[in-house]
């Protein structure tokens, strides 16, 4: 039996022809998609050998049957482009931007991501490539997680050149500051699980205002807490 969050991570996949798992580790995720026929053709792939070993042994019929590929590396290299539906779960928001658009990098035509912070930082290089956040939400499984699925652009950013590349990066964001922050999804249909968040994070707040605080930082952290709770309240989109 899989845990609440690969279960959440399995429930957002979806028959594909070719399917990649970046930073597989155990490979759960692959397995279900192989297992379930969901896909012909899976690559695992984690920059760590002894990780990577952990699926090799998980799936270990597939590979032998030549469905399932194993590959070390860092990232999205030596991935093929044309992978239908990506996975990357269970790093940083940061090393997952990385991996998106650093050299190898591409931005997946289907993909679902899981940050384990930084969420906020992986949606703003998503949209500005042009990506279709298409679900975003958080989920409990003992602490909170985001998800967060879409699309390449259309075009993928290709054949456009220079220009159009900088113009996409430098054009305002179709984000609100709460959006970028949280997520669209959380904010229109406020999910018990993402309104809990909230409440923890607000309650993080008062405990530190219980606390002898300089001015300055009394004023941060309120000004943070009333945000919270704005957005809480729904009045902050
Ligand atoms: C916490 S595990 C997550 C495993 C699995 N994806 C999940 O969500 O349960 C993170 C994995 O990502 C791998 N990893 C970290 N940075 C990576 C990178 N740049 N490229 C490929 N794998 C990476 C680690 O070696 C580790 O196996």
């Amino acid at each position: 039996m899989y845990s609440k969050r690969i279960e959440t991570l399995c429930s957002l996949l979806f028959p594909v022809d070719t399917f990649a798992d970046i930073g597989c580790d155990h490979g759960y995720c692959t397995e279900y998609m192989l297992r379930g026929g969901l896909c012909r053709q899976a690559t695992v792939t984690d920059i760590s050998a002894e990780c990577l070993q952990k699926a090799e042994t998980l799936l270990w019929e597939y590979i032998a049957k030549g469905v399932c590929t194993p590959l070390c590396t860092d990232g999205l290299r030596g991935v093929d482009k044309n992978t239908d539906l990506v996975l990357i779960a269970g790093m940083g928001g940061m090393e997952i931007s990385h991996i998106l658009t650093e050299e190898g990098g591409f931005i997946p035509k289907s993909f679902v991501l899981q940050p384990m912070r930084d969420a906020a930082y992986l949606r703003e290089v998503l949209l500005r490539r042009g990506a279709r956040i298409e679900r975003d939400f958080t989920f409990a499984d003992g602490k909170f997680y985001d998800v967060i699925v879409g699309r390449a652009a259309d075009d993928n950013g290709e054949g456009e050149g220079d220009r159009s590349e900088k113009n996409k990066a430098e054009a305002a964001l179709p984000y609100s500051r709460a959006e970028l922050e949280f997520g669209r999804e959380n904010l229109s249909l406020r999910g018990g699980d993402f309104l809990a968040y909230l409440r923890g994070e607000i309650e993080k707040k008062d405990n530190v205002l219980a606390r002898p605080l300089s001015e300055r930082a009394r004023r941060e952290v309120t000004e943070r807490k009333e945000y919270l709770q704005g957005v809480l309240a729904g009045e902050i989109k």
